[in-house]
């Protein structure tokens, strides 16, 4: 099943060169996704084609308008049947996360809107339903940028899209927990040495050393992930105690 996701920007050329390459490239090649640019400018109702307007109430900076992007959508949505979910990228969305990445990895068509200027008129995330996703607490000067990140890791995340040798199980977050140190050769460089367990061909024990790299790494370098990596665990593990007649906690 091909993934479409349209994308609503003004500056469609943006997308052409971090589409253009590897993993991206390839799934379009192959029909694992299918991506669509529009113009927003292209459904401006007005000679000048004006997109953005100063805001209501004062202040500096321009908004984007209602009507240049309702009609862009509406055109964009009678282009596919599946009506799709619609994304605005603001830095006022809720992070973006590899967990949010999988889950809109398993959505058939994603319409993402790439907003321009101090921000977007607020009625088209009501009017139009959108969720708002955000890729981290910085401000850029559009939504593109974030708008291409979000393909990037929904896309490489589509069955088929990665090679043979790559492998998303072994990703940073996957499973909640950073990834461990890679080596290749060679096994020595500037006196810095491979370590030795991973030369020594005992598959179990270069698995449980991987493992513990990654928690340590998770626990020195992001302290939150590891506490919510260790409160699931926890829960995992958890043994439901046994309870006698009196109701008290037993041993077995
Ligand atoms: N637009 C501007 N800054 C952004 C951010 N951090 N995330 C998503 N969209 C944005």
């Amino acid at each position: 099943m091909t993934m479409r996701i349209d994308v609503l920007t003004l500056f469609p050329e943006m997308f052409e060169s971090p589409l253009g390459y590897s993993i991206l490239k390839r799934a379009q090649q192959q029909n694992i996704v299918t991506i669509a640019l529009s113009n927003i400018r292209d459904f401006a109702t007005d000679k000048y084609r004006k997109v953005d307007d100063t805001p209501y109430g004062g202040g500096p900076g321009m908004v984007m308008m209602c009507p240049p992007v309702f009609a862009c959508l509406e055109h964009v949505r009678s282009q596919a049947p599946e009506p799709g979910r619609v994304i605005l990228l603001t830095p006022q969305g809720r992070p973006l996360s590899q967990p949010k990445v999988e889950a809109l990895s398993a959505e058939r068509r994603l319409i993402l809107i790439a907003g321009r200027y101090e921000g977007f008129d607020e009625r088209i995330r009501q009017g139009l339903d959108a969720e708002e996703i955000s890729i981290g607490d910085y401000v850029l000067s559009g939504g593109e940028l974030p708008a291409m990140v979000l393909i990037d890791a929904v896309v490489r995340l589509l069955g088929g899209a990665l090679g043979d040798e790559d492998s998303a199980a072994d990703d940073s977050f996957a499973g909640g927990l950073l990834e461990y140190p890679h080596y290749t050769r060679p096994e020595e460089f500037r006196r810095m040495r491979v370590p030795e367990i991973l030369l020594s061909g005992d598959h179990g024990k270069i698995a449980r050393w991987r493992h513990e790299q990654r928690l340590r790494r998770t626990q020195q370098r992001r302290p939150d992930l590891y506490a919510n990596w260790l409160k699931r665990t926890e829960a995992d593990n958890a043994i439901p105690k046994t309870r006698n007649n009196e109701n008290q906690e037993i041993d077995t």
